[in-house]
């Protein structure tokens, strides 16, 4: 529409006919413009539109050619029209553009229905090698035992030497075992805590000592390299078998239920005289009953009492009895839950380890 002022200026010759259209074409651009704006429902329409107005070929640009027309002296004042009316054409397109982004915004969570539940969280568990070892320690716990710790990096006096265990003894050949430049050795067997322990403890000593043992041995399903014992001793005065039987009867019971069936055959161990394997009967569904040898234990050897207390320097230990036991951990874990395969419990896969949450 036209701006009646404008034409009243005219008719009073306070401006010339030049400037008269110019100002009548821009805010002629300047309506046009604000009502296209106005009526944009998209961005690409709000682009197309941008174009169409402040573009080269735009609207708002081809008025600017007819500023040739324009007496110099009224250039200035259009030129601030010009300015102005791009300014508010700019300052519109900014609004309808936040206003389109505000319902994008909207309409991007219209459909998600804030009350479903979401999904469940998967949650961690503990390992079964840790679940039977867990249970394995509180109940010895319960027994009076308490935790002691050795280092995994040994010396042969620890492993070998004070256990009684000769220098021909295989497990001290560079193929049974893991040795370091420096002599020392990846143990073997957590029985160098028995060791370890008998050299700070004043007696009567009733430990237990869980953790990872290494042998050079193939990994097949009943074996890997490096595994995990629990060690226990137990030194007094007058221990007898009757007490050994008797306490990994009653671990073994409680473990895995009142009705397991536990069977000691007498073994060989270089420490212990006499010296036993211990079996449970696995009865898992599905599987033949069979015996699975799960420990060694025996009655503690003279000799190693005499081993430690030459290297404590004391009589402290010589006349006591006692009794040690080397349980394999894995064993435990596969027992209690009729695994296969003692290396599904180092391949973490979690499908398997999934099920023991
Ligand atoms: N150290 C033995 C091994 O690794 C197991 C063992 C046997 C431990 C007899 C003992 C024991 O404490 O008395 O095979």
């Amino acid at each position: 529409m036209r701006d009646a002022s404008l034409t009243l200026e005219l008719w009073r010759g306070s401006v010339s006919l030049a400037e008269f259209f110019m100002k009548d074409q821009i805010s002629r651009v300047e309506s046009e413009a604000l009502s296209l704006i106005d009526g944009v429902t998209d961005m690409r329409g709000l682009e197309d539109a941008r174009v169409s107005i402040l573009g080269k070929k735009g609207a708002l640009t081809k008025v600017m050619s007819g500023m040739r027309d324009v007496p110099k002296e009224e250039r200035p004042a259009i030129g601030q029209l010009v300015n102005k009316t791009r300014a508010a054409i700019e300052k519109a397109l900014q609004e309808k553009e936040a206003l389109l982004q505000r319902q994008a915004d909207v309409a991007a969570v219209a459909d998600v229905d804030v009350t479903i539940p979401s999904r469940a969280l998967f949650k961690g568990g503990m390992h079964p090698l840790s679940i039977v070892r867990y249970e394995a320690v509180s109940i010895l716990r319960r027994m009076g035992f308490s935790i002691e710790e050795g280092p995994e990096i040994e010396d042969e006096f620890h492993c070998f030497d004070a256990l009684n265990t000769p220098k021909d003894h295989p497990a001290r050949n560079e193929k049974d075992s893991f040795y370091f430049d420096s002599g020392k050795l990846l143990r073997p067997h957590t029985s160098s805590v028995q060791i370890r322990s008998m050299e700070h403890l004043t007696p009567p000593v009733r430990i237990i000592a869980p953790g990872a043992a290494y042998r050079r041995d193939e990994i097949d399903a009943t074996h890997l390299s490096a595994f995990s014992q629990l060690e226990g001793l137990y030194v007094d005065r007058d221990v007898r078998v009757s007490d050994l039987k008797g306490t990994l009867e009653y671990l073994l019971k409680e473990l895995f239920g009142p009705g397991t069936e536990v069977r000691f055959r007498p073994h060989f161990f270089p420490f212990t005289e006499p010296s036993f394997e211990l079996d449970v009967k696995l009865c898992a569904v599905g599987q033949k009953p069979r015996w699975i040898e799960i420990a060694g234990c025996g009655m503690v050897d003279p000799a190693v009492f005499e081993a430690v207390d030459m290297s404590r320097g004391s009589s402290m230990y010589s006349g006591l009895t006692g009794f040690a036991f080397g349980i394999g951990l894995e064993r435990l874990a596969m027992i209690k839950w009729g695994i296969k395969d003692i290396r599904s419990l180092i391949e973490n896969d979690v499908r398997f380890l999934a099920q023991f949450q």
